[in-house]
């Protein structure tokens, strides 16, 4: 028998022809995904139909939580959307440029760094940075890309205005008031010395005053309270001093969709815009949409007999004949080690359990519901799938942890995949 008859025999034994991998190993999504081709090439990557996994960005979701938040703000509360960490994980150059388009007036970063990405792309908007800055030539580069600085204490106002001095350049600053969250800030009862101290430095001037909420998310709003009464009693001996700056603000998520007087005259929501809430009983608030969806393709399917041990230590030992997929996706992605035999992966909208350890590039799921699963077939791990959902809330209560953690766990090997806003 000749090579070429002998592989047709073995192809056909296992029940494929020669055609099979040209025909559907990569078969279509068909779930009428647009695909961003410009971002992905600057980015280098190829587009989903290629892709073992992928994290998929609605950004008509995004658009949908903007305009959102935008409504239930009073119209002279300005929206400033947090985009720190890469929007959470969502690629901060597409974000920006959506919430901006349905609503934000500005931006708010954690680091120069991550500033000058957004201004390299050519976004304009008022950008704010919320880490705190100390070195001469990192400010210089915030005065040459125009980000706004956070100034926590008088020394690093000070640093500040040396620098930005012999730059000959003026640079808005932001005065970051500790009300509670014992983090960045100097102590709201100095609030009036501080900002005294600022105005009559030359070279800054003076934009907003704000805090930052520890426990807005939390039901009890007891401490919340004594934050508020102490940036209001700040606020009041600023007043009464003649130093009241342009802006206040104070509140994240979770104090944006509490209560309205948390508002003041801007609001930093992060977690919010990506669709999700900082605490359940908030959901009644406004209708958001997970913007996040992190899909993989099942990269093979086998059936293993009863008793057979799965992944790594074999944690799991099938207790009969099974199907089983291979998904092209592991920790070194984001998906953590410890929901080992815990996750869920939705295909075809069934919801499917994942068994053994997750490894650094492949899972296994239990397909014995479908024993006609093909490789290339979608699988979704976070997001929607028919009736089913999967959210990143669900991950966070199973390991312990909040949502941000998980938003913010997807490494950069996952190419970011956008969908249109335009084809909500
Ligand atoms: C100073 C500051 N403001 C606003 C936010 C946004 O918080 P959230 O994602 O809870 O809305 C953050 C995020 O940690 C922050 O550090």
């Amino acid at each position: 028998m000749g090579e070429e008859e002998q592989n047709s025999k073995f192809l056909s034994q296992v029940g494929l022809s020669y055609n099979f991998f040209a025909n559907s190993l990569w078969c279509d999504t068909g779930d009428r995904m647009v695909i961003d081709y410009d971002s992905s090439q600057r980015l280098g990557l190829v587009q989903a139909e290629y892709q073992r996994a992928w994290v998929e960005i609605d950004l008509a979701a995004l658009q949908h939580n903007t305009q959102q938040l935008r409504q239930w703000l009073q119209p002279n509360v300005q929206l400033m959307a947090v985009v720190k960490a890469d929007a959470y994980g969502h690629g901060a150059i597409r974000v920006a440029e959506t919430v901006l388009a349905a609503g934000a007036s500005w931006l708010a970063v954690a680091t120069s760094q991550e500033g000058i990405q957004l201004r390299r792309a050519g976004i304009a908007a008022p950008l704010l940075v919320l880490g705190a800055i100390n070195a001469p030539a990192e400010i210089a580069a915030l005065a040459t890309w125009q980000l706004q600085p956070t100034l926590c204490t008088p020394q690093q106002a000070l640093v500040f205005s040396e620098t930005l001095a012999a730059l000959r350049q003026t640079l808005p600053v932001h005065l970051n008031l500790d009300t509670g969250m014992s983090r960045l800030g100097t102590p709201w009862m100095q609030a009036v010395e501080f900002t005294q101290f600022v105005r009559q430095l030359p070279y800054l001037e003076l934009t907003s005053v704000y805090s930052h909420l520890a426990t807005a998310d939390d039901p009890d709003p007891t401490f919340l309270s004594v934050q508020q009464q102490r940036f209001e009693e700040a606020i009041a001996q600023l007043r009464a001093a003649g130093l009241t700056p342009p802006l206040l603000h104070l509140a994240n998520s979770a104090g944006t969709l509490r209560d309205r007087t948390l508002h003041y005259d801007l609001v930093r929501p992060g977690l919010a815009i990506y669709g999700l809430y900082p605490n359940p009983e908030q959901r009644h608030v406004l209708p958001l949409r997970p913007v996040l969806q992190v899909r993989a393709r099942v990269t093979q399917v086998k059936t293993i007999a009863a008793g057979t041990g799965v992944s790594y230590g074999h944690r799991y030992v099938s207790d009969r004949e099974q199907r089983i997929a291979i998904i092209g996706i592991g920790y070194a992605d984001g998906v953590p080690r410890n929901l080992s035999n815990r996750l869920q992966a939705l295909v075809r909208g069934q919801r499917l359990r994942q068994i053994g350890a997750v490894t650094m590039d492949q899972i296994m799921i239990d397909a014995s519901p479908l024993p006609d699963l093909q490789p290339g077939e979608v699988v979704t791990l976070l997001g929607e799938d028919g009736q089913e959902a999967i959210t990143a809330e669900d991950w966070a209560a199973m390991l312990g942890t909040i949502s941000w953690e998980i938003l913010c766990g997807f490494k950069p090997r996952l190419p970011r995949v956008y969908r249109a806003a335009e084809c909500s």
